[in-house]
């Protein structure tokens, strides 16, 4: 007889998305709701969390009820509810974790607990069945840029991570001072396509020999010297640059940027003798990373195999929580009602 499958809520709400959705036994995509913030926070080139929270106050059980709906089920179909609880914005977790908690009680259903970044590594393990270990897992998004080593699940190690900006979060800066569209991370990818990556020449920080430790505060101050001049007292010179010359800077801060990222992932996985490599977070959209990435994963010696997230599993949504939260249903780790946020944990 075939066993009853495992229907796990999840619920994300670590930055500027108010996510939920449905997915059995850890695979099956049963529904997927993203209500976007991207307009509210347009016109200050970044998240403001207090209208991040207000955002996510508003949408969380819409959110949550639609998702359960798409997914053909009863809030009592539901085997557990599991949320992302770290790390993120206090105020923006907090909205999801109490929805959550306040579920459990009320359908008396487990609580599962999940770190967003380790959710970010299961996007790209979502469809794949079996490959090999140990790999190592790069996750790039607007808050965070850090290298693990995978060797399940459940308790991936953490190799490095940025001593100052995330890569997303540069990608968004530079994009405020080349005046593109934010999100800056899409606009600057397509800008790129126009440009020379080689036009400029912005410096690659690889911090020391052995470290797995990334920088991108310096490229992106080199970008603000390159358009107001080292003595930041001359006008931004980009209202007065041709589309050329903008797209020049675009292509050659991101082939900056993307190198750095590559060569993290090289070192990593050489140290760790990784047959894998996977690819996740809201940066891993960026097709110029993924190819850099995919010749190097070719070249290595033997050959590693990359795994990247599907493009609308890159960004934040809660089928990576409800996936992950499948291992740990298993394990039997569950949280308590006392779960709270929590800001920082990588
Ligand atoms: O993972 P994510 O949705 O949120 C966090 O957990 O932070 O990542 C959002 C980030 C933003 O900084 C956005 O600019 C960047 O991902 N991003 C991209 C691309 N699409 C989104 N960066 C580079 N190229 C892209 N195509
Ligand atoms: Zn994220």
């Amino acid at each position: 007889m075939q066993s009853k499958s495992i229907n796990i809520l999840g619920i994300e709400t670590s930055c500027d998305e108010t996510a939920a959705a449905v997915v059995a036994d850890g695979r099956a995509v049963k529904s997927s709701v993203v209500a976007s913030q991207v307009k509210l926070h347009e016109k200050y080139g970044g998240v403001v969390p207090e209208i991040a929270s207000r955002a996510h106050i508003e949408n969380i059980y819409p959110v949550v009820d639609e998702a359960i709906q798409q997914a053909g089920l009863d809030k009592a179909d539901i085997d557990a509810v599991a949320v992302a609880n770290q790390p993120g914005l206090t105020v923006a977790l907090i909205v999801g974790v109490t929805a959550a908690k306040t579920l459990c009680f009320a359908l008396e259903k487990p609580l599962i607990a999940i770190n967003h970044l380790h959710a970010h590594m299961q996007s790209a393990v979502l469809d794949q069945a079996d490959f090999q270990l140990p790999a190592v897992a790069l996750i790039v998004s607007g808050g965070h840029t850090s290298l693990y080593d995978y060797r399940s699940p459940l308790e991936p190690e953490l190799l490095g991570s940025t001593i100052d900006d995330a890569a997303g979060e540069a990608f968004d800066k530079v994009a405020t001072i080349l005046k593109l569209p934010y999100p800056g991370g899409p606009s600057i990818e397509k800008m790129a396509k126009e440009g020379d990556p080689t036009a400029i020449k912005f410096p690659r920080s690889l911090l020391d020999r052995d470290s797995l430790d990334f920088s991108f505060s310096g490229i992106k101050t080199a970008v603000l010297y390159y358009c107001r001049g080292q003595d930041m007292k001359g006008k931004n010179k980009v209202d007065s640059m041709s589309q050329n010359q903008i797209a020049d800077i675009a292509a050659s801060f991101q082939a900056a940027v993307v190198e750095g990222l590559v060569e993290k992932a090289r070192r990593a996985a050489e140290k760790i003798g990784a047959d894998t490599v996977l690819l996740g977070g809201g940066v891993a959209a960026n097709n110029q990373r993924r190819l850099s990435l995919q010749r190097m994963c070719e070249s290595a010696k033997p050959p590693k195999k990359l795994l990247v997230a599907p493009k609308q599993y890159c960004t934040d949504n809660a089928v990576m929580v409800a996936s992950l939260a499948y291992h740990k249903f298993k394990a039997g780790l569950f949280a308590d009602l006392t779960l709270e946020p929590k800001a920082g944990a990588l």
